[in-house]
């Protein structure tokens, strides 16, 4: 499995990216009411930003990436104490049918098969399942320096019509965050960043 992410993980926790992730964790706290016997997937988790603010409020996180060198840095924040598992691979990987909250903060644009992936978080979820997926919308690949990756962020109408199409109901894909970004020299670009919460 190709690690994209190896070259960047020792210097991901910068301060732009823990201002990124504290704003999708705002967002997801306004929206969701965590309940302490949940158990959590996150999607793409990477150093571990988000998950770790939401684990004291939950009963287990479990970290997912395609990256080693991102869980790397996670594995090194951890005690051993905590309620973690970590998965190092795709979604498909994890297979027990026991999860109450699955959550991702800029991952989705990374996962080629989005229509797989949600088929199979229906098969991982419990009844009544929460999903927040956070991502940016339509972008003219400028967002990374048109380098190839599966999704030049979402058209968030198609892409809560693939939730409708795995099974679950899409509550809202509301806008949270507007990221301005200099990834042409002279050009500040704007990148909405959309909340989607879908339910089981
Ligand atoms: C932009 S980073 C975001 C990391 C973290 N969520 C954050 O906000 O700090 C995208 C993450 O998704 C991971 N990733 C890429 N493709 C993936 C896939 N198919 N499945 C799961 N994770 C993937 C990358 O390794 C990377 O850690």
């Amino acid at each position: 499995m190709t690690d994209n992410f190896a070259h960047r993980a020792t210097d991901w926790d910068k301060p732009s990216k823990i201002e990124m992730t504290d704003i999708f964790v705002a967002a997801l706290l306004r929206e969701i009411n965590l309940e302490k016997q949940w158990k959590a997937f996150e999607i793409g988790a990477g150093t571990g930003l988000v998950g770790l603010q939401l684990l004291p409020k939950l009963n287990t996180v479990v970290f997912e990436d395609t990256s080693e060198a991102m869980l790397s840095v996670l594995k090194q924040k951890l005690t051993g104490a905590e309620a973690v598992e970590i998965v190092h691979g795709e979604v498909f990987e994890y297979t027990k049918q026991d999860v109450d909250l699955v959550f991702s903060c800029m991952a989705f644009h990374h996962i080629s098969d989005i229509d797989n992936t949600l088929k199979h978080l229906y098969n991982i979820t419990n009844a009544g399942a929460k999903i927040v997926v956070g991502d940016i919308r339509t972008e003219d690949g400028s967002f990374h320096h048109f380098e190839p990756i599966p999704h030049k962020g979402f058209d968030t109408e198609e892409l809560a019509a693939k939730f409708t199409q795995a099974g679950f109901k899409v509550l809202s894909t509301d806008t949270y965050n507007t990221l301005k970004r200099e990834r042409v020299p002279g050009v500040v670009g704007v990148y909405e960043q959309f909340m989607l919460i879908a339910t089981k």
